[in-house]
């Protein structure tokens, strides 16, 4: 079959195109690498059953897009910033990705009568009054607060996917995923696990907001990709809404002494006031997933740290200079123009300037061409 991944160059995105091919199946990955690197799917191109192309699932399909996405199966909807340090330098984007970007996919999903898959966060949960946190919890989210525009974007991308269900009898498959780790990541990214990771290796300080007593359960890409493999290709799961994550609870306290040990490293921890609306807990109940999908996770905190750190040791420093080869997969327009206000443009630009943020080199405003405002 044929599936379209958004986001397909990211982290969890790379390891779920690839997952897709070895089961034979065709895919096309949109991306604009926003917070991913091309080199990612760079060996995928060379398989005639991959195709990549490079946009903004933010700005509306054309045509020719439209009939060169035609005839897809299943649109797994992955595109949006991540970590907290990207989604805090592309916050409008993140919110409009969550929001625009996913009716843009809806919409494909719905001229195609394909199934949508939406990944979705636990950080819908917000800081959780509730442990663990079950698919029927609402969450206890702040609307205005300095991470909303992930978590409030993410909760209506929630929304438009049920309305879709609801209305238009969309098969849709909603996946809360809770924190992931593995291979892959990027070591820049400023999640809690390569930040540990890079910082052990190199015996900096690793820091710890908050007390470290804050909690969060990890789970390994390769469990993460076998649950999102079955929801999306599972018959009978239209309307389906389920967490996907690790129920091992680790404190941040303990996991900094586990990587370190692991490490062999002699760093320090040092400590940092937590930001507003850290969650305290995160847990995920996968009783549902167990049930409808016949999975949990096999991968231990301490095998999955083994591999990543091996990663980290190696993979991750694979010097990225070298041309990539040719491509082989269709590769669409290299620049679509956004539709997005120029006012966002300008305000973007000045925070820029305000922030020295660039460092001189143009801002992200700057090189790429925009359209003209929605009327
Ligand atoms: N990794 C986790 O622990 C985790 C946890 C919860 C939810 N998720 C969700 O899973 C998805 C993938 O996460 P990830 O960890 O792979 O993140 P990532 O940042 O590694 O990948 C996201 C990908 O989306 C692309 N992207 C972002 N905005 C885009 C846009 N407007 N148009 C086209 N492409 C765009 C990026 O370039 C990148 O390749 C995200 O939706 C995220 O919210 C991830």
């Amino acid at each position: 079959m044929k599936v379209i991944i958004t986001g397909g160059a990211g982290f969890i995105g790379a390891h779920l195109c690839r997952r897709f091919l070895q089961e034979g199946h065709e895919v096309i990955c949109l991306d604009n690498f926003s917070t991913s690197q091309r080199d990612k799917v760079e060996e995928m191109l060379s398989s005639p059953h991959f195709a990549l192309l490079e946009r903004d699932v933010i700005a509306p399909l054309s045509d020719a897009e439209k009939s060169f996405l035609g005839q897809a199966a299943v649109i797994i909807h992955l595109a949006s910033p991540a970590s907290p340090k990207q989604y805090h330098r592309l916050d409008l984007e993140t919110a409009l990705v969550n929001s625009l970007g996913t009716l843009q996919m809806l919409e494909l999903a719905y001229h195609n009568r394909c199934r949508f898959v939406l990944a979705s966060t636990s950080e819908i949960y917000g800081n959780p009054l509730v442990h663990p946190q079950s698919e029927q919890y609402c969450g206890n989210v702040s609307t205005s607060g300095p991470r909303s525009h992930y978590d409030e974007s993410k909760r209506f991308a929630e929304t438009l996917t049920s309305l879709y269900h609801r209305k238009f009898e969309l098969d849709t498959r909603i996946a809360r995923i809770f924190n992931t780790y593995g291979p892959g990541m990027q070591a820049g990214d400023g999640r809690v696990i390569p930040n540990f990771i890079t910082a052990a290796l190199a015996n900096r300080a690793l820091t710890i907001y908050g007390d470290g007593n804050q909690t969060r359960s990890f789970c390994y890409i390769s469990d993460l990709i076998e649950g999102l493999f079955r929801l999306a290709t599972r018959p009978g799961l239209a309307g389906t809404i389920v967490n996907l994550g690790n129920p091992d609870e680790r404190s941040i306290k303990e996991l900094a002494a586990l990587i370190t040990s692991l490490c062999g490293s002699t760093a320090q921890t040092v400590y940092l006031p937590l930001p507003q609306d850290d969650p305290e807990r995160r847990c995920p109940d996968i009783t549902l997933a167990t049930r409808l999908l016949d999975w949990q996770p096999r991968v231990g905190l301490k095998d999955g740290l083994i591999a990543t750190i091996d990663y980290f040791k190696t993979r991750a420093r694979v010097d990225r200079s070298v041309d990539p080869p040719t491509p082989f997969g269709a590769i669409f327009p290299p620049s679509i123009p956004v539709p997005w206000p120029n006012r966002w443009d300008c305000a973007h630009e000045a925070r820029c300037r305000r922030n020295g943020s660039h460092g001189g080199s143009p801002c992200r405003s700057e090189r790429r061409s925009f359209g003209s405002p929605p009327r």
